[in-house]
């Protein structure tokens, strides 16, 4: 069953329903202001940071969930008849409903007795700002009378207060009202640098700033007592919950359409006049009213829609495949591609399953979100870089997360992730493949941000290997620390009274659990670090990196070798974790995916034994699951892992973010029908037919999916902020369509599915265009073994790097 369908051609998701199982969102905003919207118009907005700089209101585990919105209602005037332009929230029934998901904008159309409405939701580039178009019809015969209100609630900026300190905040609220301009000021007094403002092109008939003025008491946002009136109070907030909404009416001869701007934006005093004038309360709006002006403009609002495509076109333009498979082309041409822009802007702050206060930009998943949108933003790319590993302490060890805003690590959650620093290794080696930049290893970046401490970007790589070098357990694997990739499992969580809760962190850093995992990331992070030593001549420095993996690809052959697959991990008391002697979570899909994709067992058959096992026990037709057999109850040793009920999340839920592992590996050895075949169970196109077991939006990837001890098996959660987007990125393009940007150049070696004829696809690398064509008999599983470079045979795989401004041709053909 669907709830829409995929416009290809207008790079859109079509919802032709409101009542989708969970709000299906999408994204506004490119660089500093930023929003999420459902297809019912709910979500909230912030400049730059979820938590501290939020403009407006959400409020927690509401239901439903998206509620607090940028919503729109029509009243007809002439009945009293009022309803949502969204649907939500007053749920009137309407006569057509449309939302369309675009690329950084939404679209949402409906139309109720003969009134319709379609408002355009998007952020203009380079503005601080977000342009709500309401364009309003009157379908019937006979002149209407409408009202229209605006709302938004604001939120009292630093979200976390806001939705906790009520005995405060219930008395700081301010705004200020001014030539129909809603400005909300609350923090002004204090700080003198901020403020939001919410604006409409026409003629006012009234305005509310006051949440219950315009609701009445007792009732919520379905029924404002405002817009059953007809009339707005003017009410001006003094504390309190501080709104925004206009009173427009319109006067609609039979056929007219009315166009109606609003414009919600962010400003900040420009730093000479923070504190100017003295003294005074008034809002210094010189700066924000021109920009404001600007924006109500028809004109600047359509040439300002106009530059936000031209601008996708530009970023989708660098990699364009034509498959024979539908799914591939929309999620790799558009949809995946747009996630992997999302995560790289919002980390994991914000979405309807992250609260945009707990976690702002992760050492570990920015890293790897890099690998998803590196190759379409470059420059941006190569600054995320240098900000992640400022927040690197000197030991090698990092900031588990930063503040967007600050760029400073975060105290909170503080260190001793053991993974955290090899990601910043395969990060940084992503990058250098994707430009060629070697440049980037000379800058000089610091520790924790401390000015004095700079040392180049190359120092904090080598410090990032040490310290899993100077942190080696008893069985020369890498300590785990508080957890490696897998966060919940958690083995230094022992209790030295049986029975008793577990341990503080304090323990969990000293202890001695070892994970398989790290030892796998260590190998490919050594090897990656040893191709990028040789570029810079260093090779005495690559042959001790390449020394050093396969030392450890030794003690995890010796140590991590269960049988017929890689264990997980050794607890605190050195009993293997992921292994044939534990009762349950016998296999971990973790390690077989990462040791194989380092090369750990490629030669003595032990890579295609583990990747058999994760067939045989791991594999479902929703995706493979993190491990089995399930934990059924809590486990003290294993910490937070054994909290979930069996089958969700890191307990055997199909954690998606570790599937592409497996479709590389598969791919690594030669398998693209493994590969492909895996893809396309978690592919959210490729599962749109099925949206009411899958229930999340079909058009991005969720962190999650339901395993099979879940009595809701096939349910994906948690939908957008993953690193599943990247990751599935890089299995598509890189490893089984093949084209994989190298140090030394541009690889095409496809390892298809064997009923595939062949593909083509258009791949921008260091400013020259490949255009691509594979042809492989269907039938063959073959993998080329040669090239024809602008029709000239070259041996092996590898693309030479062409001069820049350059188009060449390169055949691919597998005989
Ligand atoms: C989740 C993990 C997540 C972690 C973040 C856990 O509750 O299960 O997936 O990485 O929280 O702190
Ligand atoms: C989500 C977290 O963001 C990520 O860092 C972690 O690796 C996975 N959960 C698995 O626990």
């Amino acid at each position: 069953m669907r709830y829409g369908y995929f416009d290809d051609h207008a790079r859109e998701y079509v919802i032709d329903r409101p009542d989708t199982p969970l709000p299906w969102i999408n994204y506004l905003g490119s660089e500093a202001y930023f929003g999420l919207i459902s297809n019912t118009a709910g979500g909230y907005s912030f400049y730059r940071d979820a938590r501290l700089r939020r403009l407006t209101r959400y409020r927690y585990n509401n239901a439903p969930l998206d509620l607090g919105g940028r919503y729109l209602y029509l009243r007809d005037d002439a009945t009293g008849d009022y309803w949502s332009a969204s649907w939500q929230p007053t749920q009137r029934d309407l006569d057509d409903y449309e939302c369309r998901h675009g690329l950084s904008y939404t679209r949402i159309a409906s139309a109720r007795r003969g009134i319709r409405a379609e408002t355009l939701y998007f952020v203009p580039l380079n503005e601080t700002l977000e342009v709500w178009r309401a364009r309003i019809t009157n379908e019937r015969d006979t002149p209407a009378e409408i009202s229209l209100f605006s709302s938004v609630e604001f939120c009292l900026w630093d979200a976390q207060d806001d939705a906790t300190n009520f005995q405060r905040n219930f008395s700081t609220g301010q705004v200020e009202v001014d030539g129909g301009v809603i400005y909300h000021k609350t923090e002004y007094r204090e700080r003198r640098d901020h403020f939001a403002y919410f604006a409409c092109s026409e003629p006012l008939a009234g305005f509310d700033t006051q949440r219950e003025a315009f609701l009445g008491a007792y009732r919520g946002w379905d029924r404002p007592v405002v817009v059953e009136h007809g009339a707005a109070t003017g009410s001006v907030a003094n504390g309190w919950a501080p709104i925004g909404s206009h009173h427009v009416r319109l006067a609609l001869a039979p056929g007219e359409t009315r166009e109606v701007i609003f414009v919600l934006g962010y400003a900040e005093n420009p730093r000479a006049e923070k504190f100017d004038p003295p003294g005074s309360q008034t809002l210094n709006k010189r700066h924000v009213r021109p920009v404001i002006e600007r924006w109500l403009r028809p004109e600047t609002v359509t040439e300002g829609f106009a530059a936000l495509a031209a601008h996708w076109d530009r970023l989708l333009g660098g990699l364009r495949v034509r498959t024979p498979d539908a799914d591939t082309d929309r999620m790799v041409n558009i949809w995946n591609a747009y996630q992997c822009m999302v995560t790289f802007n919002l980390s994991r702050s914000a979405s309807f399953f992250e609260s945009g206060i707990g976690r702002g930009m992760g050492f570990r998943d920015s890293n790897q979100d890099l690998l998803g949108f590196v190759h379409i933003i470059p420059e941006r790319a190569r600054e995320r870089i240098l900000d992640i590993a400022a927040t690197q302490l000197s030991t090698g060890g990092a900031y588990h997360q930063y503040q967007p805003l600050t760029k400073r690590g975060n105290n909170d959650i503080g260190e001793g992730f053991n993974d955290d620093p090899l990601w910043l290794i395969l990060g940084v080696a992503a990058y250098l493949k994707e430009t060629g930049d070697l440049g980037i290893l000379d800058e000089p970046v610091p520790f924790d941000n401390l000015p004095g401490s700079e040392k180049p970007l190359y120092e904090h790589l080598t410090r990032s290997l040490n310290y899993t070098l100077d942190r080696l357990g008893p069985h020369g694997l890498p300590l785990i620390g508080r957890a490696d990739w897998n966060d919940c499992l958690n083995l230094n969580c022992f209790s030295d009274t049986p029975g008793e809760p577990f341990q503080t962190t304090e323990n969990s850093i000293g202890g001695q659990a070892e994970s398989v995992f790290i030892a796998g990331q260590f190998v490919l992070a050594a090897k990656e670090l040893a191709g990028i030593a040789d570029l810079l001549g260093l090779h005495g420095k690559a042959a001790e990196y390449r020394a050093a993996a396969e030392k450890m690809t030794g003690t995890i052959i010796e140590h991590g070798w269960d049988g017929a697959w890689f264990r997980r991990a050794y607890d605190f008391y050195g009993n293997p974790i992921g292994s044939g002697e534990n009762d349950e979570g016998q296999i971990f899909v973790e390690p077989q995916g990462l040791c194989v994709l380092a090369g750990v067992g490629l030669d003595d058959g032990l890579a295609a034994r583990a990747l058999d096992s994760v067939a045989e026990r791991l594999a479902t037709p929703h995706g493979i699951v993190l491990q089995q057999p399930a934990y059924s109850g809590y486990r003290i040793e294993l910490g937070e892992i054994s909290s979930y009920p069996p089958g969700y999340k890191e307990n055997a839920g199909i954690f998606c973010h570790t599937n592409p592992w497996i479709m590389i590996a598969e791919t690594i050895l030669g398998n693209g029908d493994r590969a492909f075949d895996y893809y396309r169970r978690i592919s959210p196109s490729a599962r749109e037919r099925i949206s009411d077991v899958h229930r999340s939006e079909p058009y991005v990837y969720a962190q999650m999916i339901a395993g099979r001890d879940a009595p809701t098996h096939g349910e994906a959660k948690n939908s957008w902020l993953t690193g599943t987007a990247a990751w599935n990125f890089v299995a598509i393009t890189q490893w089984i369509l093949g084209i994989r940007p190298e140090l030394t150049g541009l690889r095409v070696d496809p390892v298809l599915p064997t009923d595939w004829p062949g593909y083509q696809a258009t791949r921008s690398y260091r400013g020259a265009t490949y255009e691509i064509t594979v042809r492989k008999p269907a039938g063959s599983g073959r993998r080329a073994d040669h090239l024809l470079v602008d029709g000239e045979r070259v041996e092996g795989t590898l693309v030479p790097p062409a001069p820049a401004g350059s188009t060449v041709q390169v055949e691919v053909v597998i005989s």
